[in-house]
């Protein structure tokens, strides 16, 4: 077990390249299933949740290699060899992102088997519009004692409608649907940058695919792909955004390198409307927010893309509780999205939840205390505020933060943070 130790107080100044994105690798990874070939993956991010998504691969007859090279870290999948349908249960549990792997699987094999992969810290997160639209594709789908069985001789493109536009919904559909027979068109389709990554890499792979990035995705379904694809995966908006937090609480200046600008309108609006100054130069965004007086932003929603993305409302509310005057953050995308600020009114902020929105009253300081990451984005926060409290902040819980951030202490340390990685002396066995 480990935890982050931070001494706070100084102003992030310098230049960070950012990592591939987690969102777009993680249906990638599962996308490879498709074509039955090799995948050269580029830019993939050295994360759990990725190596966990690479485990299931293996487990199900996927060969994987790993190598460092000058564009960061490759990953290369073979899955010529995949003929198991039966997703490995204890891997489910860790990553629910192998949901993603009902539609290739099932494109490919014919069948598939996956346990139910639950909720988590955030929210239920269900899957019935996943389930809902395979059904649609003509997949026969039981649900018995946890377990999910699918199974279609041929699937059948078709039109669906979806009641919400759900990011991996569209992601699972598109890609069961680019081995259907015959064309299919998503509605309501989210429009997320990850899925426009996604539309990429299949694209190579020979998919016939429209509209990704928008709200309606058309696929015509193919037998015949390509066996040989190189994809370079898009860098993390999310861990970009993180990072411009991280300068604009420390009263700052970042050079944040490779994430599209594209990609962050809503956050880089937000940061800019609260005062910050922000350039988009050859090398990347920049921000500052070196000694400029920080304020409110009345009301801030969090909603589907192009809207303000609710994976950075935590490190949004901790900025602004060190902005003068009463901000409000309506978080509508998922139902338990505000637990860490429990965590940050430790560190003396004055954060209160009104059902889904945060009311938050700038306050002058945060102060040093030892606190416990709960979930992703949740303990990325708390990180934020520990940089910018007076004197020393303990973040618990860092497995949380090491889904999303490849190596977040050493990303710091490169803009001057006094961040440490310390393993938690426990009573059982001493170091975990
Ligand atoms: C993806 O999750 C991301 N994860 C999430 O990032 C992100 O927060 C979310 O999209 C929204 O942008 C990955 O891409 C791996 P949804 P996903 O389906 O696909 C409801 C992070 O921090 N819903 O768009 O699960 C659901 O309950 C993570 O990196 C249904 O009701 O998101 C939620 O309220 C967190 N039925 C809303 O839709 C369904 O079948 C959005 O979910 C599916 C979803």
């Amino acid at each position: 077990m480990s935890d982050f130790l931070i001494c706070g107080g100084t102003p992030l100044e310098g230049s960070i390249q950012i990592h591939g994105a987690k969102n777009a690798a993680l249906p990638i990874l599962a996308a490879s299933v498709l074509h039955q070939g090799v995948s050269v993956l580029e830019n993939m991010p050295d994360l759990k949740d990725i190596e966990t998504m690479l485990r299931i691969l293996k487990e199900l007859g996927t060969e994987v290699k790993t190598e460092e090279n000058h564009k960061g870290r490759a990953v290369f999948v073979d899955t010529s060899g995949m003929t198991k349908p039966r997703v490995p249960s204890h891997l489910v549990k860790e990553v629910r992102s192998s949901i993603f792997l009902i539609g290739p699987i099932l494109a490919t094999l014919g069948q598939v088997d996956i346990e139910f992969p639950g909720g988590c810290e955030i929210g239920k997160r269900p899957i019935d519009l996943h389930l809902k639209g395979l059904r649609a594709l003509g997949a026969e789908i039981t649900e018995e004692d946890g377990l999910i069985h699918a199974a279609a001789k041929e699937l059948i493109g078709t039109e669906i409608l979806l009641d919400y536009p759900s990011v991996g919904a569209t992601e699972n559909i598109m890609m069961a649907a680019v081995k259907a027979k015959g064309t299919t068109v998503i509605r309501n389709a989210a429009r997320e940058p990850e899925i426009v990554d996604l539309e990429r890499y299949l694209h190579r792979m020979g998919a016939k695919i429209s509209g990704a990035g928008t709200d309606t995705v058309t696929i015509q379904g193919t037998a015949f792909l390509r066996k040989h694809v190189k994809h370079t995966i898009m860098a993390d908006r999310i861990v970009a955004g993180t990072m411009l937090a991280a300068g604009a609480i420390t009263g700052g200046e970042v050079m944040v390198k490779g994430a599209e600008e594209e990609t962050l309108l809503p956050v880089l609006k937000c940061l800019t409307q609260a005062g910050c100054q922000i350039k988009t130069e050859n090398e990347g965004l920049f921000l500052s927010a070196k000694n400029r007086i920080l304020r409110k932003i009345p009301h801030l929603v969090t909603l589907p893309y192009p809207g303000f993305p609710t994976d950075m409302q935590p490190q949004i509310c901790t900025f602004l509780s060190l902005c003068q005057g009463r901000s409000t953050v309506e978080e509508t995308i998922f139902e338990n999205r505000f637990e860490y600020s429990k965590e940050l009114n430790k560190m003396g902020a004055n954060i209160k939840i009104r059902e889904n929105t945060a009311v938050i009253e700038g306050v002058e300081a945060l102060r040093g205390a030892r606190v416990k990451a709960k979930d992703l984005r949740g303990g990325a926060a708390l990180v934020l505020a520990g940089l910018a409290a007076e004197g020393m902040t303990t973040v618990e819980e860092i497995k949380h933060i090491e889904r999303g951030y490849e190596r977040l202490e050493r990303m710091l340390k490169n803009l001057g943070a006094n961040i440490e990685r310390v393993g938690r002396i426990t009573e059982r066995s001493g170091n975990e």
